[in-house]
């Protein structure tokens, strides 16, 4: 059953009525362009098909109401919580994230109660932003419910970044939610994070051949623990030492000047986004000239330089990449903030095979879980 319908299904279950609408969001997956976004800079992300939604009425007491629906129907209900008193800390867990979203559409007015019943089959934790997609459907059903517009997207992913950065407590971009609400069918999305001008890339790897496979390794990683907000903060450092509004500014013909007036510990960070989004440019120039089989090269650069040069890989991450690309991937790397969670691997059709038992072998012979691996097709945003 899709998310929607077990959302709708759960809903009238829970509440004996069916809910007044379902809106839902995607999960994503970036091509190339990571740890950009809060550097002002590229970022090429796609829709997955797998999605969050939301079953969801008005409520005329003011209370959030916000339930939960398993794969296997099991309901988890949060503890509700008066819209009006909604403040960052006093939610914890699953339920921080729809409070959060709550709490700053409070802030445009948006202050009536609501029943929320939530299902979503993108993989949770597993760097495809199960979060944001959850976010994205919350805050739209929020918004349709009060009869407020939902047409500008862009804002809307501001509102939920800042749920995410001032309420969740993490200190993120606005790569995923910009992700999950802009995203179309059949497309990766060019986003300039500065100037918010996006654009629409033609992707079809089927028609060259080939597909993308994730690998959701299925070793944790979290964005509140540190080790993303120590690398957004020495961004902003070394962006403010080399006197430019952020690290977007540093052309690539000028990263030797730069790496010069830095201090050591701060170079390979610098040196990780200048190169990544000169990548992010250069996929989208082979992209628009139909040579999508040519990005394999520069997958492999991002994964290296976010290996060596950002820290933010995972021994599992690296195995999965090295795997792919030994059973014949054009390329791989690592997706998301890193520390765990997924990889992509840009593969022939025809390898499919090869390239899953490359990487499961490799995951047994260390006794690491086995791995989660499928095909990922540009899909459609939020809606
Ligand atoms: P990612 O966003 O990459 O999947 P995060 O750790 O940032 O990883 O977010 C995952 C968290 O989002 C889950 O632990 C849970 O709290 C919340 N979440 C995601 N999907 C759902 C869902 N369908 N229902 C409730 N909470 C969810
Ligand atoms: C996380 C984060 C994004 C982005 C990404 C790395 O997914 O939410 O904003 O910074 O890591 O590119």
């Amino acid at each position: 059953m899709s998310p929607a319908r077990r959302a709708s299904a759960a809903f009238t279950r829970l509440h004996g009525v069916a809910p007044a609408g379902v809106w839902s969001a995607p999960g994503r997956v970036n091509l190339i362009g990571e740890h950009t976004d809060y550097n002002d800079g590229f970022v090429l992300p796609f829709a997955l098909p797998h999605r969050t939604a939301v079953a969801a009425s008005p409520r005329d007491d003011g209370m959030l109401h916000v339930a939960t629906v398993g794969d296997d129907g099991a309901v988890q209900q949060a503890s509700p919580v008066a819209v009006a008193e909604l403040e960052p800390g006093a939610s914890t867990g699953w339920s921080a994230y729809p409070a959060g979203v709550a709490w700053v559409l409070r802030g445009q007015g948006v202050t009536g109660g609501a029943n929320l019943v939530i299902a979503g089959d993108v993989p949770a934790g597993a760097g495809l932003s199960s979060s944001h997609a959850l976010e994205c459907a919350v805050a739209l059903a929020l918004l349709g419910l009060a009869d407020r517009p939902a047409d500008d997207l862009p804002q809307i992913a501001r509102w939920v970044q800042r749920a995410e950065n001032d309420f969740v407590g993490a200190p993120t971009g606005l790569l995923d939610q910009t992700a999950s609400l802009c995203c179309t069918e059949a497309h990766v999305l060019f986003l300039d994070v500065r100037s918010f001008k996006a654009g629409q890339v033609p992707f079809d790897a089927a028609e060259h051949g080939l597909e993308v496979l994730v690998v959701d390794t299925r070793a944790s990683h979290s964005h509140t623990d540190g080790g993303y907000g120590a690398r957004r903060a020495g961004c902003e450092r070394a962006a403010s030492i080399l006197g430019v509004p952020a690290l977007r500014d540093v052309d690539v013909s000028e990263l030797d000047g730069a790496l010069a007036r830095l201090p050591e510990e701060l170079r390979p960070l610098v040196r990780h986004v200048v190169t990544e989004n000169e990548r992010v440019l250069d996929s989208v120039e082979l992209l628009r000239a139909g040579r999508l089989a040519e990005l394999g090269p520069l997958l492999d650069a991002s994964h290296a330089s976010l290996r060596d040069d950002y820290e933010v890989s995972a021994p599992e991450l690296d195995v999965a990449v090295d795997a792919a690309k030994a059973a014949g991937a054009l390329g791989a790397r690592m997706v998301g903030g890193g520390f765990g969670g997924s990889a992509i691997a840009l593969v022939p059709v025809d390898r499919h095979d090869d390239v899953a038992r490359r990487v499961f072998a490799a995951f047994a012979r260390r006794g690491w879980t086995t791995p989660r691996i499928f095909t990922a097709v540009p899909s459609a945003g939020a809606g």
